[in-house]
């Protein structure tokens, strides 16, 4: 997410690749445990696939995203679910869900107490937040490289343009308790991530960290993605593929 008002996220290009993302989706689902006929919100639902899982579960799921463009590949893909374009931060649901689930996007979100205050509002008392984000030191050689390169290119930066927040377990469990939640489970775990083709890098920097670049002209961003990739291949670049340094962290609130 994160959920520019300029909607600046490709829906085709995320289906084509980045389908990891929902397929790495499938076991925190698990840990949301579906029952049939629960209400559930899929807070950050992109194209919709995990949504339809749910859906195909037996849950009501209605998907949110702040893209448009996501929720009309969404909406198109699975046309018997209910999707909305609608902001984490200010959810116009009040206890209304037996569940909200989060693949994959909190981690855009920079007010994260506000976010998870609307979560929190949007439950039932006994509702559960089953998420999934990108914990501490997520992604960091990735982002340190192409900081680094920022730097040597003198193109301006700050760093309120990362786009990303990546709490560590204690920051982000204390935050879910400030705003009522019981935290029965929290896990922050390394899972290095294959990024598909030669290209993976490049479509990844390009999908996701387009905005840290998205002042900047085209023959810039291709010498900066061309020197990250130099950079990091020596570790990043195992058996013919790359391998992004993936840190997750998966929470359960209950209401
Ligand atoms: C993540 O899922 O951890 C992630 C995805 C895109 C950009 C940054 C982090």
């Amino acid at each position: 997410m994160k959920r520019p008002t300029k909607d600046n996220w490709n829906a085709d290009l995320y289906d084509g690749n980045h389908a990891f993302v929902s397929q790495y989706g499938e076991s925190v689902m698990d840990l949301l445990a579906p029952k049939k006929g629960e209400k559930i919100l899929d807070a950050g639902c992109g194209t919709g696939d995990l949504a339809n899982q749910l859906h195909q579960r037996g849950a009501h799921v209605i998907g949110i995203d702040q893209s448009q463009n996501m929720i009309q590949q969404a909406q198109h893909k699975y046309p018997d679910i209910t999707f909305e374009v609608q902001d984490m931060l200010t959810l116009a649901y009040h206890d209304t869900f037996d569940a909200v689930f989060s693949n994959a996007t909190l981690h855009w979100i920079k007010q994260p107490r506000q976010a998870l205050q609307s979560i929190y509002n949007s439950l039932h008392t006994g509702g559960r937040l089953v998420a999934e984000l990108g914990g501490k030191g997520n992604v960091q050689l990735i982002t340190d490289a192409i900081i680094q390169q920022i730097e040597r290119m003198d193109i301006p930066y700050t760093q309120e343009q990362f786009p990303w927040y990546f709490p560590s377990i204690g920051e982000y469990t204390s935050l879910m308790e400030e705003v009522g939640f019981t935290v029965t489970f929290a896990h922050h775990f390394d899972r290095p991530t294959p990024l598909a083709g030669e290209d993976g890098l490049r479509n990844w920097i390009e999908m996701f960290a387009g905005s840290i670049l998205a002042e900047q002209p085209d023959t810039l961003k291709e010498q900066l993605i061309q020197q990250v990739e130099q950079s990091l291949r020596e570790v990043l670049y195992q058996d013919g593929q790359w391998v992004a340094d993936y840190k997750r962290l998966r929470v359960i609130g209950v209401k």
